[in-house]
């Protein structure tokens, strides 16, 4: 039976937590669930704000007493020590990252750079202050891309082989056997969660979900690559970071958890499924939408196929999805036609300067 990390946890009543990359989809997500109801911890996030960040331009965050954001590079270590020396931090839950399968095929440099040397600045950071201080914890959030690619039965287990076809796979496989080194190695306390494809509010549209969504809702061609009948395993953001937290809690020290949603779809039907939803929530002839789909060129080392076994963190930490796609994905239509302001931000230019003068030189 592994060794569990919740006593250890429960002495701190009061902790310090650096969430990197708390500008992203997924990371943004976690802390709005987060800093209002645990005000007896202090976050900071730590982001370099990419193309990739938005914190949106009456963010609430910014008024709690127990959030700071702090703009810093993580490739960049002696910004990465001047943060860990001011914070002196308990947990570390690194989101931060380059997250795009396409941007990283076109350009994999950054993805090397981010996913791979920033892993490595933050373990260093943690090793040098923590040794192997179990009252501290790393907490790498990662990808069930590290395992490649399915036929047409089977799932990731915890034991799965790693075996990555691009090159943001290939990167966050590589963080994920730094994190594990260096547990084995220094006796890091470190855990690590493989997540499936994650939808909801705040996602980035290079991602197929918000993409189908406003491309829909623009009458925009829904471009799908190859014949559209690649799977993957969709889950609600809110129930990915409720597992990471109940992982945080509950899971055993220098382990690996799997977390999906149970909920293995074609792209074709997601995306059929969006043309119908979107076409209700507007008052629209779904057969226009539909009419939208275009199939175009495959992407390159495109894996088939994505399903999570997730009896793993069920078993040893109680956690289970909450949201059905149903219920998931019609939320998520509706927050991005509810949210003109924010997809409005993302897509302009405009938006980055305000980014920057507002952020730019903002370290406290
Ligand atoms: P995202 O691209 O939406 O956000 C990434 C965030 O990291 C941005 O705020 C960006 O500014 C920041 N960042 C990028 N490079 C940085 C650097 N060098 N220094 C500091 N900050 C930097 O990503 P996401 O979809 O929220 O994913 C978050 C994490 O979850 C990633 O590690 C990703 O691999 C993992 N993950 C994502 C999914 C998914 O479906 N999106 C599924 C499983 C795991
Ligand atoms: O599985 C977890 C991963 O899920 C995360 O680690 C990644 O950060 C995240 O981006 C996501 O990767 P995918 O490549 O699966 O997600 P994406 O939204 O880019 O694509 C989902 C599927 O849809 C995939 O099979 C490719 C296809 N697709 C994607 C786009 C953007 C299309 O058919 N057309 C598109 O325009």
């Amino acid at each position: 039976k592994p060794r569990g990390y919740a006593k250890g946890r429960a002495r701190k009543q009061s902790m310090k937590i650096i969430v990197t990359g708390g500008a992203g989809f997924i990371g943004a997500n976690f802390l709005n669930q987060l800093v209002t109801p645990l005000p007896q911890h202090q976050f900071v996030n730590l982001d370099k704000l990419t193309y990739a960040a938005n914190l949106g331009r009456r963010r609430a965050l910014d008024s709690l007493p127990n959030y700071a954001l702090r703009r810093v590079d993580i490739t960049d270590m002696k910004a990465v020590d001047a943060v860990f020396d001011e914070v002196e931090p308990d947990l570390v839950v690194h989101f931060a990252a380059e997250s795009h399968v396409d941007r990283s095929i076109l350009g994999p440099r950054e993805f090397v750079r981010t996913n791979i040397e920033g892993t490595f600045n933050l373990l260093e950071a943690c090793r040098a202050r923590w040794g192997k201080d179990e009252q501290r914890l790393f907490h790498h959030v990662s990808t069930d891309e590290v395992y490649g690619s399915l036929g047409e039965t089977g799932l990731f287990e915890e034991t799965t082989a790693y075996d990555p076809s691009s090159p943001y796979s290939a990167s966050k496989a590589a963080s994920d056997h730094l994190v594990r080194a260096y547990h084995r190695t220094y006796g890091l306390p470190v855990k690590i969660t493989n997540c499936s494809n994650n939808y909801g509010p705040m996602q980035f549209p290079e991602k197929l979900i918000p993409l189908m969504i406003l491309n829909a809702v623009d009458r925009r061609p829904l471009p799908i690559y190859g014949q559209g009948v690649n799977v993957r395993d969709w889950l609600y953001v809110t129930d990915h970071c409720e597992a990471i937290w109940t992982v945080i809690e509950k899971g055993a020290v220098g382990r690996t958890y799997n977390i999906g949603g149970n909920n293995e779809m074609r792209n074709i039907d997601v995306v059929d499924t969006l043309c119908n939803i979107v076409a209700e929530e507007t008052g629209t002839d779904p057969g226009e939408l539909l009419a939208l789909k275009e199939f175009v060129t495959d992407r390159p080392g495109h894996d088939m196929r994505y399903a999570i076994d997730a009896s793993r963190i069920a078993k040893e930490c109680g956690w289970e999805p909450k949201e059905t796609f149903d219920t998931g994905i019609r939320k998520t239509v509706q927050w991005y036609l509810a949210n003109q302001e924010w997809v409005n931000d993302v897509r302009s230019g405009e938006y980055r300067k305000w980014m920057d003068a507002n952020y730019g030189d903002r370290t406290g």
